[in-house]
């Protein structure tokens, strides 16, 4: 298995304040290397699937609707020790919590809308990145 990629999505949120540039940026200048990319639209059956660990939590039926109402920037990025440092970039889960200059303490607002996501292990990553990229897909 790779253990030096992550997958990330710059959810809707960022799609549609326009942070697609800002974000992408932050990514490449914090050393990773984006090996796949596209900008998609996650279906509600996909959104059940990708999340489906959280399927029981009080939050899962508005998390689903946020993940699809709009598109979303899907990518796969490089890196040494890629899953936890781009963990350490986004910051907390809850924005309000998150470290200074972390990408979700810049651009998310609220824990439910928290402007991407980042694979929590190197297991994770590859079956993400196998769920939104083909291997042609990916560079
Ligand atoms: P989780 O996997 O706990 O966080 P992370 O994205 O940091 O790995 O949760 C997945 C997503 O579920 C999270 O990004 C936003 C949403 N969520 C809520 O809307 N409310 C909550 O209380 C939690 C814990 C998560």
């Amino acid at each position: 298995m790779v253990t030096n990629r992550t997958f990330t999505i710059l959810k809707p949120d960022s799609v549609e304040k326009g942070y697609i540039g800002a974000i992408l940026e932050k990514i490449s200048v914090s050393g990773f290397r984006i090996v796949a990319m596209k900008l998609t639209q996650m279906t509600k059956a996909d959104a059940e699937t990708f999340y489906a660990i959280h399927n029981e939590r009080p939050f899962f039926k508005d998390l689903v609707e946020y993940m699809t109402r709009g598109p979303i920037v899907a990518a796969v990025l490089e890196k040494e020790n890629a899953v936890e440092d781009f963990r350490t970039l986004i910051g907390a889960t809850n924005p309000a919590d998150a470290t200074e200059g972390t990408i979700r303490k810049l651009y998310a607002t609220s824990i439910s809308e928290n402007a991407v996501h980042g694979s929590d292990s190197d297991e994770n990553a590859a079956i993400e990145s196998a769920f939104h990229f083909s291997g042609r897909e990916i560079f």
